[in-house]
């Protein structure tokens, strides 16, 4: 199993309350394992245990290319200034590299804040949030704020966003999410679709394609090409992803101008990270990541498949950085049990409770992750772990992941 030196590496209190944890655990092992394991499963307010495989969140494993992090140790000492032509200078490379003009891409600290402030911006109790079921619920936290409705369908059975149903569900719609490749399924919408979504879309509604993953993809179209033909639609971008720098945070709107301004009275336009400028523009340049991270990822991810499929287990024909895996049980329940063996996957869709999603680490991580999934299943009958009561002064009602504030369930 792979060590995790960056979760590892914390302030010295953390490291203490850390090790105040350990001794407490390893008391604790010796009476009751399936508690600790469900105390384990509280993982999103701690750091994981060492020699953890951490697949829960669609990282990357490889973190910055080589060039990023030599332009992040170059600019720390311009650490103490605004640097707002970097920002500017990263928006034109990602112009230039993406097709468009300038004025068409706006940067942001990650793609999350250019989903929420869309959300903000398109929807309102009159005019509909449109999401699919299983998708990425970020956006629906954010008409949480707007007051929107959700319209929430279920996917095609090719796991393509289902465009009828999308625009049956909501001819009132402010705004329709399509995230291709869709997280959690890792599967594609065709671009035809989406054309077909710009050309019925209900009057003053725009589209918003999340294309977080879309460089893990084999056949993916990018939707660019509709903002360079003037159409009401924003494509969302991440260096999160295969650039490896979600801790880093950066990410883009492109679109046409008038609809990225009204982006910017949410909070776009604010100043961004040094560091994520430095290390994206450098990204950019580099000429080989995106084929060879793609490839590390399918090699992967398809040894991953072949190993399942001999198991007998189904999954979905992923694209992306993860899958979504059919464990024929309680989600819950083997999420537990594998969080018990140190192994931490993705949380639980409740359209798909029998789902699992596995982000695809390094070959370590998957070998690690096949030999507990073998295990866990292979006792899987008595496997039954509750959740520790949450502590009595706890009002949270959100958890973290994959970088967002989730409602809990
Ligand atoms: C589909 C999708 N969109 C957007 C994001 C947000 O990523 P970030 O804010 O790191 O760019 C994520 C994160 O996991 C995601 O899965």
């Amino acid at each position: 199993m792979s060590q995790r030196p960056t979760l590892q590496n914390g302030s010295r209190r953390a490291f203490l309350q850390w090790s105040a944890a350990a001794a407490a655990v390893s008391a604790f092992r010796i009476v009751n394992e399936p508690l600790l394991a469900a105390a384990a499963v509280d993982r999103d307010l701690q750091h994981f245990p060492p020699g953890s495989v951490v697949i829960n969140a669609n990282e990357n494993p490889l973190g910055p290319c080589d060039l990023a992090r030599k332009a992040l140790s170059e600019i720390i000492p311009e650490g103490g200034r605004y640097c707002w032509w970097l920002k500017d200078e990263l928006a034109k490379s990602l112009a230039d590299s993406v097709g468009v003009k300038p004025e068409n891409v706006a940067m942001f600290p990650g793609s999350s804040e250019p989903l929420h402030f869309s959300v903000m911006a398109f929807t309102s109790p009159s005019r509909s949030y449109v999401t699919a079921d299983p998708g990425y619920e970020s956006g629906m936290h954010s008409s949480k704020f707007s007051g929107a409705r959700v319209a929430k369908t279920a996917l095609t059975k090719s796991y393509a966003h289902d465009i009828p149903a999308m625009l049956a569900a909501a001819p009132d719609a402010g705004l329709f999410y399509v995230c291709t490749p869709n997280n959690p399924t890792g599967t594609l919408t065709p671009h035809s679709a989406i054309e077909e979504l710009l050309a019925q879309k209900p009057k003053g509604s725009v589209v918003l394609v999340d294309e977080a993953y879309i460089h893990f993809a084999d056949l993916a179209a990018t939707a660019i090409d509709l903002v360079k033909a003037g159409q009401d639609i924003i494509v969302l971008r991440t260096f999160s992803k295969i650039y490896g720098m979600a801790g880093l945070r950066c990410g883009a709107a492109i679109a046409r101008p008038d609809l990225l301004e009204k982006l910017v009275p949410q909070g776009g336009g604010s100043a961004m990270p040094v560091t994520a400028l430095v290390a994206a523009s450098a990204s950019l340049k580099h000429e080989h990541l995106v084929r060879e991270r793609k490839l590390v990822n399918t090699t992967i991810r398809q040894k991953t498949f072949d190993w399942l499929s001999s198991q007998g287990y189904s999954f979905t024909p992923s694209q992306a950085n993860f899958f979504m895996l059919d464990a024929r049980r309680p989600a819950k329940q083997v999420i537990d049990a594998l969080a018990a063996k140190k192994v931490f996957i993705g949380r639980i869709w409740p359209a798909w409770p029998t789902h699992l999603r596995i982000s695809v680490g390094t070959q370590a991580d998957m070998d690690g992750f096949q030999s507990a999934f073998a295990a866990v299943m292979k006792n899987s009958t008595s496997v039954s772990y509750a959740l520790p009561a949450r502590p009595a002064d706890s009002n949270c009602d959100y958890f973290y992941a994959d970088g967002q504030m989730f409602p809990r369930a």
